[in-house]
């Protein structure tokens, strides 16, 4: 994946609440093409491996058990800059912290339910989008 590239996944929460089209909306308007896309759900295995870097932290076992809680949609966006333009679009992992009019200040509900998650380097976009997309799947 080329470093253009970022990964994407819409949390359960944005499922739940009927938001994935608008959240795609916002992705597609800021300038992201979508290069990959899938509608799916975490296995509990599968959310530990993919959060094993926070493996360490409190909110380890929370974030998996909210991440298999429903349905995820992850997807490969490509813009320029894409990791770090991408993570101005989403905002802070705390809606409350996040300026307004990104996603999260828009659609999160909490810092655990918080609508996106976005890859925080290139190296991280890469092995993210291979967890769910073989390179013949990717555009
Ligand atoms: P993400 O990886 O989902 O894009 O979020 P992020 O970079 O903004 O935040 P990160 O530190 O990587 O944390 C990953 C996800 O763990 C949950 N979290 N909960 N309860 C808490 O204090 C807490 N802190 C983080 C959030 O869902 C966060 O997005
Ligand atoms: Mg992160």
């Amino acid at each position: 994946m080329a470093t253009n590239r970022t990964f994407t996944m819409l949390k359960p929460d944005a499922t739940g609440a009927g938001n994935t089209g608008k959240i795609i909306d916002r992705m597609i308007e800021a300038g992201f093409s979508i290069k990959a896309m899938k509608w799916t759900q975490l296995s509990k295995a599968h959310a530990e491996a993919f959060y094993a870097v926070h493996s360490e932290r409190p909110f380890y076992g929370e974030l998996v058990e909210y991440m298999t809680s429903g349905p995820i949609v992850a997807m490969i966006l490509e813009k320029d800059d894409a990791v770090a333009s991408f993570r101005d679009l989403i905002g802070a992992t705390n809606p409350a912290e996040a300026a307004p009019g990104t996603i999260r200040a828009d659609f999160a509900e909490s810092i655990s339910a918080n609508a996106v998650h976005g890859s925080d380097s290139d190296e991280n976009a890469q092995i993210e989008g291979r967890f769910y997309f073989s390179e013949c799947e990717e555009a």
